[in-house]
């Protein structure tokens, strides 16, 4: 760092008067700005900017003093002209010695757009700069490429002029407070390659003038009020990889035209009220290289065309929660890459085809919800690498569970609620060759005791076995389940004591166990053991519905953590004054 020379304000004021004249008379020699002494303009909209900044946690603005502004911290200047062509003060700051998150709070002062000259502005993450898009901002920085003032405070529309920086690559405004439409002259940036606009208020419709937008490359309006319905011709931007319209009100169809975006990788769709058939491509050079595709929460219709298998780059995708019938098409057995599958709450039929033993990336299958009828293919035992399956609530009709699906090498998690399964609780849990971390085997034909080997069940996180058959006490063992978290057995015939469940806490005071339903089952003892010598961590507790008949112990208010209970329907003679 130079030294600086310190100079008294009045002597600063004549040499800014001097300098001007010197400054007005290089620029009319046509040369650079003399000793790196910024133009008066320039001046100007800086030492604006930074009146509108009441706190500058990182101490940039501070260090803005006398008058070479292009020696500045966040500071650049062209070469050629000496006027200020960039302004980087980015809120996170990252040196090869530290990583600092800096907060800026105040007013985004208009005078920035006396700096004609700009050419970047980057003012994203300060947190607290607030203020507006000033309106003036097309007409004053037409050289203007990149705008980032992502993570702040920003508020109003975006403005019209907008349109009229032709120059403009990225814009870069997510997560602010911006409200209103967007205006359509958006449409004219034809270099345009990133506009992510995503956690506003944003309103209106996506304008129909974005299909000029052919340089797109990234364009995300998520979670936002955006209605109507998506741009006919959206597959005009045949250039862009990743578009995220999800979270908005868009409604109709999803246009037929973005089968021809041949570049795109990324599709978010989801949450939107969008109807009408998913389109599928009708060749395979269409969308070749779509990997991510998110279309939930919706209200889809149709059936998944076998074209869909086109798609062969896809890895996850999900087709949740909308209106989708028809069988699955084998087809999809030749997406070789897809590792997520996702098609709960649909109207889906039909048996699983045995082409999904082919999927040999698939981690996550879960097709809860639907109509679909059992048997499963035995080909799926080839599903090395399936660590969750979720068929709960189909027309399945087990009777039991599969052997080989136990034998499964990374399966984990288990969801087959509402399947059928009848008889014990199937011994081959304890050993599967990737320890169990979620059953639910809730809503089901179990009989039997709740076997004493279930302590084995080492790593379980989520055990639901709730609406069953089954009786006997819970079984001492329980005390060895470390990593359990939810713990759901109600709607059975359970007998006896409850102790267990709350020595398990006591062993591990900071334990996870944070839910726990024993409702609505035969329990008669052990509920004097709730919080006894432990600061137990437990959210969600229902004893409802059983034979307690002692009070309930003031040892309860040791569980400082709940946020539900229900002792409703018991014998409890407890006064709720002792508490
Ligand atoms: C200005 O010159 C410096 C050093 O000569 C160079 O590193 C920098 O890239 C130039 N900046 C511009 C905007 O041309
Ligand atoms: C920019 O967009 C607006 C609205 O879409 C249009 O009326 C205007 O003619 C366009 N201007 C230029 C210079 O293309
Ligand atoms: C959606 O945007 C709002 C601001 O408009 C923000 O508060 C919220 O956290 C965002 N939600 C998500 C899921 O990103
Ligand atoms: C796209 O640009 C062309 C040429 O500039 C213009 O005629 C047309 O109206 C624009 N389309 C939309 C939807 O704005
Ligand atoms: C897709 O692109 C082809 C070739 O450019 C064109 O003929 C076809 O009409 C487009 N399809 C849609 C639905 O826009
Ligand atoms: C599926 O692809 C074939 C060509 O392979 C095409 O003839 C047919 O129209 C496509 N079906 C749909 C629903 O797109
Ligand atoms: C599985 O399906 C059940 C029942 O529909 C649902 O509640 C649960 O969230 C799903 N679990 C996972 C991990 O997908
Ligand atoms: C399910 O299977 C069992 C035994 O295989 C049979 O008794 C029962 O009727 C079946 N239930 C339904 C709903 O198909
Ligand atoms: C357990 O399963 C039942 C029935 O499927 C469900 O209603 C309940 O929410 C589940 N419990 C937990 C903790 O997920
Ligand atoms: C089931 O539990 C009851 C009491 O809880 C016990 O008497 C019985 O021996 C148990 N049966 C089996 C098969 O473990
Ligand atoms: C507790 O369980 C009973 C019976 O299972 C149920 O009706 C009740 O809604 C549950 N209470 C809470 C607070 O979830």
């Amino acid at each position: 760092m130079k030294r600086r020379p310190q100079l008294g304000l009045k002597m600063q004021d004549q040499l800014l008067s001097l300098l001007i004249v010197l400054t007005v008379c290089a620029a009319s020699l046509g040369a650079a700005n003399v000793h790196g002494i910024c133009t008066p303009k320039d001046l100007k909209g800086l030492t604006g900017f930074k009146a509108g900044i009441r706190l500058d946690t990182s101490g940039r603005l501070e260090k803005w003093v006398g008058l070479k502004c292009c020696e500045w911290e966040g500071i650049s200047c062209n070469n050629a002209t000496g006027r200020v062509a960039e302004i980087r003060l980015p809120g996170f700051i990252s040196t090869s010695d530290f990583v600092y998150q800096s907060e800026m709070k105040g007013w985004l002062s208009p005078s920035i757009t006396l700096l004609s000259s700009l050419e970047v502005i980057d003012l994203g993450g300060l947190m607290n700069l607030a203020g507006t898009i000033p309106p003036s901002i097309g007409f004053r920085l037409p050289k203007l490429r990149k705008l980032y003032l992502y993570g702040n405070q920003i508020s109003g529309m975006l403005p019209e002029s907008i349109g009229k920086l032709w120059q403009l690559e990225e814009l870069l405004l997510y997560e602010n407070k911006l409200s209103g439409s967007l205006p359509s002259s958006l449409g004219n940036l034809s270099n345009l390659n990133s506009m992510i606009l995503y956690s506003n208020q944003l309103s209106g419709t996506v304008p129909n003038s974005f299909t000029n937008l052919t340089g797109l490359v990234h364009l995300d309006l998520h979670n936002n009020s955006f209605i109507g319905a998506i741009p006919e011709k959206i597959g005009q931007l045949h250039n862009m990889k990743e578009l995220d319209l999800s979270n908005n009100f868009l409604g109709g169809r999803i246009p037929l035209s973005i089968t021809n975006v041949t570049a795109i990788s990324v599709l978010y769709l989801d949450t939107n009220n969008l109807e009408g058939e998913i389109p599928s491509p009708s060749r395979l050079d269409q969308m070749p290289s779509l990997s991510f595709l998110r279309l939930q929460n919706n209200q889809l219709t149709g059936e998944i065309s076998p074209n869909f298998s086109y798609l062969i780059s896809l890895q996850r995708v999900s087709l949740a929660h909308n209106r989708l019938k028809g069988e699955i098409p084998s087809s999809l057995g030749a997406l070789s890459a897809l590792t997520e599958l996702y098609l709960d709450d649909n109207q889906l039929s039909g048996i699983i085809p045995k082409s999904m033993g082919q999927l040999s990336q698939l981690l996550v299958l879960s097709m809860s919800n639907n109509m679909i009828r059992g048997p499963l293919p035995q080909e799926m035992s080839s599903l090395y690498n399936l660590q969750i399956i979720n068929l709960s609530f189909n027309e399945i009709n087990f009777s039991s569970i599969p052997q080989w699906l136990l034998r499964l090498p990374s399966l984990s998690r288990i969801y087959m609620a509402g399947c059928g399964i009848q008889g014990e609780i199937p011994e081959s849990l304890k050993i599967m060759p990737s320890p169990i971390q979620e059953l639910d085997l809730s809503v089901n034909h179990l009989t039997g005791n709740l076997s004493s080997w279930l302590g084995t069940l080492t790593q379980l996180y989520l055990l639901n076995l709730s609406r069953n058959s089954l009786v006997s006490d819970v079984p001492e063992s329980i005390t060895q389940l470390n990593a359990l978290g939810v713990l759901d057995l109600h709607s059975n015939k359970l007998t006896g004591n409850i102790g267990q469940v709350f020595k398990m806490e006591q062993r591990f005071p900071q334990g996870p166990l944070t839910y726990i339903d024993l409702s609505d089952n035969r329990f008669t003892e052990g509920i004097e053991q709730i919080g006894i010598g432990a600061q137990c961590g437990v959210q969600f507790l229902n004893l409802s519905n059983n034979f307690f008949p002692w009070r309930l112990p003031t040892t309860i208010r040791m569980c400082t953590s709940l946020q539900s209970l229900d002792l409703s329907n018991n014998n409890l003679g407890f006064n709720l004054k002792d508490f």
